[in-house]
Formats: structure tokens, C-alpha cells, sequence
């Protein structure tokens, strides 16, 4: 699945207007969160709502490895059967998350205080990223964690036998980060703290604190402080996932370049840890709003409804990065339909996702005629206002889901066709991408290599 070898290119072309109403899959990081929560409960989790990309699917294959029971009760509802903190049993096989930081640095957090050696691999791209953010805390536990080449996958780790707590402030913003050592501090003795000088996504936060952790979140003058009590006895629960911002800023930013657009997307996650791409869009006059907010499964939901906007460059403040981390390269593509100049700043931390981010939209944009400037740790991008973007390329995805989705939106406003050289790594956390904007309106096809 989550081979860079098998390619197979899509299409996109200039598109009628988007109407009607699309219904996205639940949201990627909650849905690694309950197969890893539900797996470190006593008892019965029932999640309904569960993203079943390659991603997921592979953080509850490991899951199962180590000793927890799942079972796919009908689409996005699952049980998952859990052995609590500390109870993982030693996996026999290696422990393969396919594309997916989120899902191996996590699953490594919640391994290092348990007393069994696991080893932990990926894909191509996965096993190119930087483990060292995560090694560094997860020792102080007493984990030891033996990788290849300064730190990178395959990696084993030996969980410490007489876990300690750590007090870590994390030199990177990265929810990533602070979840693989909350999830060690649930079996170390004490309390374990985490600071993060700029808020990231507290997705784990109000799940543990639903699973009945023990778990203190404050601001110190170093910054957001987390205090986790160790030992944890965590609760099954039964919940539903909010389905994806990450994943709705597709559509809604295709609605918006595609003139005529309107369309209405229900049941978004609208936590303020991830809205910084919807506040971005109505900096730039996006016609956007929220209907019926209202909290499910512990987090704040919206109906959102986005309709075709005449929009103007903005600059993106860095305080606003971790907010909107994994929507930059749809925003590139918003910014290329806007007027004037779009700069995005303080964003070096997209050259260590999937791919290098930053590179991957700007070659993409120059090659569909779009100017950008691109520093170490910004990407400014000129507009071509409504309908101006040239298109007319194939571009290079990297085997990131976010790059080929971006292109596929950007092929639906540009003037000529947008391809894309594979499109395979969009099940990773979208399946039924193509289908979905379809429904829509959209022009979008797979393409057989052949043509
Ligand atoms: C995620 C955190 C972010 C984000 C990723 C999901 C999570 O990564 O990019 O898609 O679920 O914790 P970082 O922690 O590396 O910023």
C-alpha cells in the first residue's frame, strides 16, 4: 500500500461550480489516539466514526501486535479490547506504521515504559523522518532506543524495566512529541511534565482526561505546562470521531477557487489547536462560516459551508504554524487564485513531513506558472487572482497524501489540466478523495500509467 514504487497518476480539470454537501472521514489524529487509548484500557472501547485509511489501519494492526483485541463492527465502528498501561505483551514480528509519524511516534511513547522490546519501521518516506525528537524524552524515561544512522527508523526500543518520570520541555512544536511522552508518563510512577513553548494540537490531552488519566494542563513562564499522574488506570469509553479539518480544507478550498462553488461540509473537529487554515481563509475574504457548533466526543464540531470567494494575499504569522501545520501546501494552492502575495513564515517544520513540504509546493507551483519565493523556513507564493493560475503540469507528489490532494484542488481553478504522477498516498488519510469531489462537481480522474 504504502509502496513508492507502484505509481498511478490522476487528473484534475477546470471544474463547473462545487455544490452540495460532502461527508468527510473521522479525523486521522483522534482516530490513532483511540486505537492507542483503547489499548491501554481495561476492558471494551467502542469508537464509531474511525478513519480507516493505511495510516490508522496500521497503528491498530500494531496495537493487535501488542496484545490488544480489535474488531471492525461495520464502517468507521470498531471494539478494541485493551490490556491497560504497562500491559503490552512483546510483539513477535516488527512493528510496520507504513507512511505514518503520527502512528510510530506515538506507538513508541506508550512502548518505552513497558518492560518489552519492540522494533518499529515505515515506509520509504517514514524511515527517512527524525526520530531523535522523540528519542531524546523517551530515554529520560530509562528507554533505550537503538536506530539506525543518528536515530532514524528501524528502530528498536527497549522499554525501561523501572520507568522514571520525565520533565521535558520540547525544543519542537509538535503534538507528535508531547503525545509520545504523556503516553510514557502513563505507566512511570509520579508525575510526569511536559512544556511546549506554542501550543500544539491537545487532541491527547482531552482524551486522556476522558479516559479518567490523571492530567493538569496550565501556563508557566516557560510556557503551556502538561502534568500527567503515572500509574494510570484508564477507563474504556465509548465515543464518536469529528471528522477531519485537515481533510475538509480540500474541499472547502476548492469551493472556494472554483467559481460559482458552494458547498456544505458537516460535523468538522473545530478545536482551536486546528483552525488556524479556516482563520487564514477568512483573513483573506473567504466566504466562510460555522454552523451549529456544538462539542461532541469531547471536542468543539461546526457544520462549515464554503462558498467561491474573490480573496487577496495575507502574511501568516508563525504563532499561527502549529495551528494549521499540515494545511500549507492547500493553502499554496488557495494563495496561487488569490491577488497579490501570500507569505508563509516560520514553517521549517514542513521540511520534515511526509516530504519536504516546502520544496514539493514550490516546484509544483513554478511548473503550473505560479511565482514563489522559498527561504529555509518560509514559502511566499504571487497570486494570479480568480481563475488566473496557469496549470498544465505534472507534478511531483513524493508520495504525500497532502501534495497530490493540493494539486488535484488546484487543477479544478486552473486554466489548463493538473496531473499528478501518483495518487496512491492519498488512502493514507482520505480514501474516497476522488469520489467525494466528484459528487461535488469536480473533474477528477485516476489516469491509467499507460497514457
Ligand atoms: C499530528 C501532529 C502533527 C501533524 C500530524 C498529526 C498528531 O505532527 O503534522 O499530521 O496527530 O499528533 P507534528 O507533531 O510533527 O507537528
Amino acid at each position: 500500500m504504502s509502496s513508492i514504487t507502484e505509481h498511478l497518476p490522476m487528473e484534475a480539470r477546470k471544474s463547473g461550480p462545487l455544490r452540495g454537501e460532502c461527508r468527510i472521514p473521522g479525523d486521522k489524529s483522534i482516530s490513532h489516539r483511540s486505537f492507542i487509548l483503547g489499548a491501554l484500557s481495561v476492558g471494551e472501547t467502542r469508537v464509531s466514526g474511525l478513519l480507516e485509511g493505511d495510516d490508522v489501519m496500521r497503528t491498530g494492526a500494531a496495537m493487535r501486535e501488542l496484545g490488544a483485541e480489535t474488531e471492525r463492527l461495520g464502517e468507521g465502528e470498531w471494539r478494541i479490547h485493551g490490556f491497560g498501561t504497562g500491559g503490552f505483551a512483546e510483539p513477535s514480528n516488527v512493528l510496520d506504521f507504513g507512511n505514518s509519524g503520527t502512528g510510530v511516534r506515538l506507538a513508541m511513547g506508550a512502548v518505552s515504559t513497558a518492560p518489552i522490546k519492540a522494533v518499529f519501521t515505515g515506509d520509504e518516506s517514514l524511515r527517512s523522518r527524525p526520530m531523535q525528537r522523540i528519542i531524546a524524552p523517551l530515554s529520560e524515561f530509562g528507554a533505550t532506543c537503538i536506530g539506525r544512522n543518528g536515530g532514524l527508523l528501524p528502530i528498536m526500543v527497549v522499554g525501561a524495566e523501572s520507568p522514571v518520570p520525565a520533565s521535558y520541555v520540547s525544543p519542537v512544536a509538535s503534538a507528535q512529541v508531547k503525545s509520545a511522552v504523556l503516553l510514557a508518563g502513563l505507566n512511570a510512577p509520579g508525575r510526569t511534565r511536559l512544556i511546549e513553548r506554542v501550543p500544539t494540537r491537545d487532541h491527547t490531552e482531552r482524551m486522556l482526561a476522558a479516559f479518567g488519566a490523571d492530567i493538569e494542563v496550565g501556563e508557566t513562564g516557560d510556557g503551556h505546562e502538561i502534568s500527567l499522574g503515572g500509574y494510570a488506570e484508564l477507563k474504556p469509553q465509548a465515543f464518536s470521531v469529528p471528522r477531519d479539518p485537515s481533510s475538509a480544507a480540500f474541499p472547502v478550498a476548492a469551493a472556494l477557487i472554483c467559481e460559482g462553488s458552494e458547498i456544505r461540509v458537516p460535523g468538522i473537529c473545530v478545536n482551536p489547536t486546528r483552525t488556524g487554515f479556516f482563520a487564514t481563509l477568512q483573513e483573506m475574504g473567504a466566504s466562510l462560516e460555522f454552523e451549529n457548533e456544538r462539542i461532541e466526543g469531547g471536542e468543539p464540531v461546526a457544520d462549515l459551508r464554503s462558498k467561491f470567494s474573490s480573496l487577496s494575499g495575507v502574511e501568516v504569522p508563525p504563532s499561527r504554524a502549529a495551528s494549521m501545520i499540515d494545511e500549507f501546501p492547500i493553502l499554496a494552492v488557495v494563495a496561487s487564485f488569490a491577488e497579490g502575495t501570500t507569505r508563509m513564515i516560520g514553517i521549517k517544520e514542513l521540511r520534515y513531513k511526509e516530504t519536504d513540504r516546502i520544496s514539493a509546493m514550490a516546484r509544483g507551483l513554478e511548473s503550473c506558472g505560479i511565482e514563489i519565493e522559498e527561504t529555509e523556513d518560509s514559502l511566499a507564493v504571487q497570486g494570479k487572482g480568480a481563475g488566473g493560475a496557469f496549470g498544465g503540469a505534472t507534478c511531483r507528489t513524493h508520495f504525500d497524501h497532502r501534495i497530490a490532494m493540493s494539486f488535484m484542488c488546484m487543477g479544478l481553478a486552473a486554466q489548463n489540466p493538473i496531473r499528478i504522477d501518483d495518487c496512491s498516498a492519498i488512502s493514507t488519510s482520505f480514501p474516497g478523495f476522488a469520489d467525494l469531489m466528484a459528487g461535488l462537481g469536480a473533474d477528477i480522474s485516476v489516469e491509467p500509467e499507460s497514457r
